[in-house]
């Protein structure tokens, strides 16, 4: 098998890879690891057949939307997963077939409903379902002790011993365990009487997720993180740097727009020498009476440099084709010393 660990922070993903066929699976990817995990696949020279979720993930950014346009791959989840983008759904037992790979997928709910682990020969991904020396947490959205309690003692741990164990996070920099090791020193595993296993979940009491929200809406619905967003906009918009845009003011030169989008007391408080206004709220019902030349370089500007991308890449939409950003925005340019209008 070929196997490669992707960490990212606390996050495990993992491209799986059959040596004769050059067939492959990724599972868990995560979204700010796109680019990393397209050029490890290339690296790898394999085929991603299937790009697989064990779960809806609260804690993580799944890219597997994305990953799975891409790539051309289905994306694959549980059965009971909301997300509308899973286009093959799996039931306890399924298995897929990778090149010579047999993966099967076992499901475990009990962190979430739709959680899963998948069995590929030597070793086992289990999700959150189980983590080295812990388990998921189950006071997340369908998260659910009792039904935990059952994936584990019930299924998991009857696996094979000598199973490794990869699951989808480790906040250690541990990348794997087997189940026999888990079984014998993982401490939530040496509750094995329901009720005391079910209390000790119930007592956690652990701090939400930093993107909670954020990626419950992403990974539920398919929708975009607000770094996505941006990502995007920059993807297709120019920047212009300060000492650009310092070099150009004053320059008297009428085909070149200086365009800030901020709120009005942003841009009274002191602007880019003869800037005008437009905040980026009002900037499709006020661009025509503004800007009346579309071939106008314009560069727009905000207070950090993101909703000013945003506003270019609405600009080239709407078609201002030479619309820019100021990279920085006007912390940068403040900072920098650069001369204020106010
Ligand atoms: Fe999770």
């Amino acid at each position: 098998m070929l196997f490669e660990q992707i960490t990212t922070g606390g996050c495990q993903s993992y491209l799986l890879a059959c040596p004769d066929t050059r067939a492959a699976i990724l599972i868990d990817p995560e979204l700010s690891q796109i680019d990393r995990t397209m050029g490890l696949a290339g690296q790898m020279g394999v085929h991603v057949r299937y790009v697989l979720d064990t779960h809806t993930h609260a804690d993580h950014f799944s890219a597997s939307r994305e990953l799975g346009e891409l790539l051309h791959a289905p994306v694959v989840m549980n059965r009971l997963s909301p997300a509308p983008y899973a286009q093959m759904r799996l039931d306890d037992g399924d298995m897929l077939i990778v090149g010579n790979l047999r993966l099967r997928a076992i499901h475990t709910p009990g962190h979430t409903r739709d959680s899963m682990c998948v069995v590929a020969s030597d070793r086992v991904f289990t999700g959150d379902t189980l983590l080295i020396g812990g388990t998921g947490r189950t006071d997340l959205p369908s998260g659910d002790p009792e039904a935990l309690f059952d994936s584990l003692f019930g299924k998991l741990l009857k696996l094979d011993a000598n199973l490794s164990v990869y699951p989808a996070h480790d906040y250690k920099g541990r990348s794997s365990s087997t189940i026999g090791a888990e079984i014998a020193e993982n401490p939530r595993l040496q509750k094995t009487d329901r009720a005391e296993f079910v209390a000790m979940m119930q007592q956690l009491d652990l701090a939400a997720p930093t993107h909670l929200t954020e990626a419950l809406r992403t990974n539920m619905n398919g929708g975009k993180t607000v770094a996505q967003l941006l990502s995007e906009a920059s993807a297709r918009v120019p920047f212009i740097a300060l000492e650009e845009l310092a070099a150009r003011i004053g320059g008297n030169d009428g085909g070149f727009v200086v365009l800030d989008v901020r709120e009005k007391d942003a841009f009274d408080a002191g602007h880019v020498p003869g800037a005008l206004h437009l905040p980026r709220g009002q900037l499709e019902l006020r661009v025509n009476s503004m800007l009346c030349d579309p071939t106008v370089k314009i560069v727009t500007c905000c207070e950090f440099g993101k909703i000013s991308t945003l506003a270019a890449a609405t600009l080239r939409d709407l078609g201002f084709v030479r619309s820019s950003a100021l990279d920085g925005g006007m912390t940068a340019w403040r900072e920098a010393g650069y001369p204020l209008e106010g």
